[in-house]
């Protein structure tokens, strides 16, 4: 049983939960591409943990690369505004490049990410998100592989945070929204 943090109003997937469909994601795209070799980029910071899970899954050769780019600040809505604060060490022309996101919501970020992306030539830009909010407006994008579709509340842990805390936390839940309210 696992013990919930008193900030957190419930639990949404569990470790197991997240254990059990991380490793699926692996082996399909492992299945999906074989005789290929993948450029992994994660987003960070909230992508690390599961992009760490996911590339332990997936048996094919690959490099892990990473992004850092801001559309949320502190708060919990997203701004609508899309900065590169880290960009990649390596080059993604002629790569096949899977872009390890955590939580799609608006998509505003994966939607700026992808073009700026594509505008280096890649061979390939798949999507792997471990979660996709049930959301009203959402940007058109093209997830080949999502995690778990999660309703439209605030969410932490296994890398999501709320000015940076709970990243920590094992398992996924929904914020309390007395902490941020
Ligand atoms: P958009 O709206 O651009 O947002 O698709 C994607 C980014 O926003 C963050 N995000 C969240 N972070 N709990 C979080 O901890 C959430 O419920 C949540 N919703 C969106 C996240 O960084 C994601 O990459
Ligand atoms: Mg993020």
């Amino acid at each position: 049983m696992q013990v919930m943090h008193e900030d957190i109003d419930k639990i949404l997937f569990t470790e197991d939960d997240l254990r059990a469909r991380v490793s699926e994601m692996g082996h399909q795209i492992t299945a999906d591409h074989q005789g290929e070799s993948l450029l992994v980029v994660s987003v960070l910071r909230g992508a690390a943990i599961f992009m760490a899970d996911l590339v332990r899954n997936i048996t094919l050769p690959l490099e892990m690369d990473y992004m850092a780019i801001s559309s949320y600040g502190n708060g919990v809505k997203s701004s609508g505004i899309v900065r590169i604060l880290k960009d990649l060490s390596s080059s993604v022309e002629g790569r096949h490049v899977l872009i390890a996101e955590d939580i799609l919501d608006s998509g505003l970020t994966l939607s700026y990410l992808m073009r700026n992306l594509e505008s280096r030539n890649p061979a390939s830009i798949e999507v792997a998100t471990l979660l996709r909010k049930k959301t009203r407006a959402q940007a058109d994008i093209d997830c080949r592989y999502v995690g778990f579709e999660c309703p439209d509340e605030f969410i932490v842990g296994y890398g999501l945070d709320y000015a940076e805390r709970y990243r920590n936390l094992p398992y996924i839940g929904v914020l309390k929204k007395s902490v941020y309210c």
